[in-house]
Formats: structure tokens, sequence, C-alpha cells
């Protein structure tokens, strides 16, 4: 654990948490040789800076550690892997670190995804008091550790069962309902636009299920889509943009993950977690451009892109979830490359026919600093996926507006008076930053969690 919730830390080494403005305050009160040490080496007190400061017998006696603020959820991210390996308490004096972000911060700073290589040092060890804010902390952070070695999982070794196994060990450590349908059971049970994306890979596809809580509650459900490994298919993707797709179950990897919060927090919820899980594989009998399927809501849908594979499997994922007309559906997906044409891979894109609420969502994800920004589902686009033998067609005429294609034709499986929020997200970080290092990582998990706090209060 880089985190411990422990009261007695007096051997632990204290921090001073400080930024620009409280550092220079601070300074004047500090011993002389502190004070001087600090000048000598150019501690500031600048975001993610980080001095260390030896007592008289030349051990470590204080750290002093810059921050962005005492609420920022990388405030201490830069930490467990700059300081030396052992135990560290937040010192008296300095900012007064909210205990969340203590945590949440401190247990990002120390992820690494270490399945194949082993790290080469421990990280630091925080020593916070025990209390509903660390541990408030200390949760999110796992949810999201879990969400990132999920995308970080290569294609090999995190085919469509062992998503599914993933989802099980959570149902089990929640007391949650597991089930799935697994193969030709799809045909079977009504879900042809899984199966078909599905059907060409040696592993086969399904609908994993999770439910948890109380028939009492109102009904939430998470969609997620699970696309272990997106060749393109027939329409097969270039190098380049394939190199990536082992991440392209990323959205079921992030409902997974606000599924857990949701059930850690014990939200007053009945909750439902779907994922279609799929390989997007090339084979005799892979699904086609041209080819037109009746899909679970019994609208045909004509397949103008086999790399367009996302929409086709939420198509009935979706129209399965508005069944049992829940209060709201949420649904993530690594839809489009042109999401991120749009805003880049640090903002997912959120659509919703509630705009006021679109507004709300925004504004929070911006407070939390787990951003999204919203787009429309601009109806007047709609024409633009329309289909001359079909009713609905998975690409759109041309590059223009793709991720806006993508939402109004999962529209199409959303009932009209159904809430239902779509995240078109990247769940990946191109680079490293402190708490943030390159590789998968969970998006809008944060804001969600603390809006559906608000939205569903017990
Ligand atoms: N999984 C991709 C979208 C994607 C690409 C997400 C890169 C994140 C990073 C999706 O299945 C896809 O291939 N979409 C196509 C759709 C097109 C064929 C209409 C795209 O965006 O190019
Ligand atoms: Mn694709
Ligand atoms: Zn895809």
């Amino acid at each position: 654990m880089t985190v411990q919730l422990k009261k007695s830390a007096a051997s632990a080494t204290p921090i001073t948490v400080v930024d620009r403005a409280s550092f220079a305050a601070l300074a004047a009160k500090l011993p002389a040789a502190t004070r001087r040490w600090l000048e000598t080496v150019g501690f500031k007190g600048t975001e993610n800076s980080l001095a260390l400061v030896p007592g008289a017998d030349g051990k470590l006696a204080r750290v002093f550690a810059g921050v962005a603020g005492a609420t920022a959820p990388f405030a201490l991210s830069a930490l467990p892997l700059a300081l030396p390996e052992g135990n560290y308490r937040l010192a008296d004096d300095g900012l007064a670190m909210d205990l969340e972000a203590a945590a949440l911060s401190w247990e990002l700073g120390g992820y690494r995804f270490d399945l194949y290589k082993p790290a080469s040092r421990a990280p630091a060890t925080l020593m916070l008091p025990p209390g509903p804010a660390a541990e408030r902390g200390l949760a999110q952070a796992a949810a999201i550790a879990a969400t990132r070695d999920l995308v970080n999982t290569p294609a090999e070794h995190l085919g469509p069962e062992e998503l599914s196994k993933a989802v099980a060990l959570v149902a089990e450590q929640h007391g949650a309902k597991f089930k799935e349908i697994v193969g030709d059971q799809l045909l079977k049970k009504n879900f042809p636009a899984i199966h078909a994306v599905g059907r060409a890979a040696t592993r086969a596809p399904r609908l994993i299920e999770l439910n948890w809580g109380s028939d009492k509650h109102p009904r939430l459900t998470l969609v997620g889509k699970g696309v272990c490994f997106d060749s393109g298919g027939l329409d097969i993707k270039g190098a380049e943009g394939m190199r990536q797709m082992k991440k392209d179950m990323g959205g079921a990897a992030n409902a997974l993950g606000l599924a857990a919060l949701v059930m850690a927090f014990k939200l007053p919820v009945r909750l439902q977690l779907l994922i279609p899980a799929v390989e997007n594989a090339i084979a005799g009998n892979a699904y086609r451009p041209g080819d037109v399927f009746k899909t679970r809501a019994g609208l045909h849908i004509e397949i103008g892109n086999t790399d367009a594979e996302g929409r086709v499997i939420l198509c009935d994922a979706l129209a399965y979830a508005a069944e049992s007309k829940p209060e709201l559906i949420i649904d993530m997906a690594t839809l489009t490359g042109a999401a991120r044409v749009a805003l880049g891979p640090e903002l997912p894109a959120l659509f919703t026919r509630d705009t006021t609420l679109a507004r709300e969502l925004v504004d929070l994800s911006m407070l939390l600093d787990d951003p999204m920004w919203h787009m429309p589902l601009w109806a007047p686009y709609k024409p633009g996926i329309a289909s001359d033998i079909a009713d609905i067609v998975n690409t759109g005429k041309g590059p223009k507006g793709g991720a806006i294609n993508a939402a109004l034709f999962l529209e199409y499986f959303i009932p009209a008076a159904q809430n239902w929020l779509h995240i078109d997200l990247y769940a990946a970080n191109d680079g490293s930053r402190p708490g943030r290092p390159a590789g998968g990582e969970a998006q809008t998990i944060r804001t969600l969690l603390a809006w559906l706090e608000q939205r569903f209060k017990a």
C-alpha cells in the first residue's frame, strides 16, 4: 500500500506542503539554516517541486513539496516515486492538505503497470490519519488503478473472456449478481449486432451483465464498449491506428471502475452494468461492408465500415438497457477518432439530450480536474447516417462530424423519454505526468461519482 491509514507516525518524515504564496509566508518563520538550505537548492514552492532537508546528523529530517493546491487531485503525485523509500507524514506547518486529495494523489503517484516488468523501486509510503475523507481518496485511486490495469493489459491476455472474469471478480467483491450471454447464445437471446461484430474472432463475443442494489431504488444503467482488440475488421486499420487498439475496451474498463465506486460508496441505486465484449477480427466469417443486420431494437443497420464496430455492439446493449426504463443510462466508449481530433486526448466528449445537465457536468468536471466537454446531438446531421437500403448506416457520408454521427447513431436506440449520457473517451495518456503515466487512463469517473452522489442522495 502506497498510502497507509494509521495514526501513530512519529518516526515518519514530515512533509511540509506549500504553494508559492504560502511558501513565501512560511519561509520567514523557518529556522535560518533550513531557509538557507531551501534558498541554496532553489526551492520556491512551485508545483511538483521538491526539497529534501537533512538534519545535523546528515539523515533526512524533513521534506518540502510544492503543489497546485490543497485539494488538487494530483497534488502529491510527484512524491511517491521521487522521495527515498520509507515512511512519510504530512507536517503541521504549510498548507492543510485535503485528506481525500492527499490519499488520492499519493496513491495515483505510486501507480505503475508492472504485470510484466518488475518496478525498480517501491513507492514511498504516506501515513495518513484514518477517516472517511482519506478512505474516499483511496477508493477512487483503487478504481482508477483497476481501470488503468485493464486498459494496459494486452489483448492476448485480455480477451472477452478475461474481461468477463474481471467483471465477475468485482461482482463478487461487492455482492453483486453476475451473468453473461456467450457466443451463439447471443443470437438466441436476440443480440444479433454484438454477435455480428464478434463472430470472426476465435474468442467468443459476449454480453456481460452485473446487477446490484435494492429493487426499491431508482435504476442506474452503465454501458461500456468492450472491444478487446479493434483490428478494424475487413476495413482493416493501418499499422499506426491499430497499434493502440488493445485499449478499445477502455469504455468498459471505465464503466466497471465507476460501477465499483457506486457499489463501494453504496449509492442508493439499483445498478446495472452492461458490457458487450468482442474482438473485432478478420476471418472468413467476418461481417462485411455492405451487410445489413436487424438489431435487437428491430431497426435495420447497414455496415458502411466494419471499423465503426463500437456503435454496432453498443446498439444492442443500449436497446437492452432501455428495456428496463432506468432513471439514467450512461454509456462510455472509445468510439471515434473524430472525438480526439475535435478535443484531443484529455477531453472526453459528452453527448446528451439534456443540455442543462451537460453544462452542469462540464462545470463539475472542471472543478474536480476530471474533465469532459459537451458536444451536440445535432439532429440536422441525421440525414448523414441515412441508408438507401436499411434504416441507418454505421458511418457518415464523409469524414466530417464523425463523433456526432456516432452519437446520433446510438441515439436511435434510446427511446425519446429516456435520460441518457454518452461519453466518447480516449482512455489513455499519450505522455507521462505525475500521477498520470503514459498508458491506460480512467476518465470522468470521479466526476460522475460526485454527480451521481448528488443526484441519487439517500
Ligand atoms: N476504436 C475506434 C476509435 C478510436 C480510434 C478511439 C483511436 C480512440 C483512438 C473505432 O472503433 C473506430 O475505428 N472508429 C472509426 C470510425 C470510422 C470508420 C467511421 C474512426 O473513428 O476512424
Ligand atoms: Mn473501429
Ligand atoms: Zn473501436
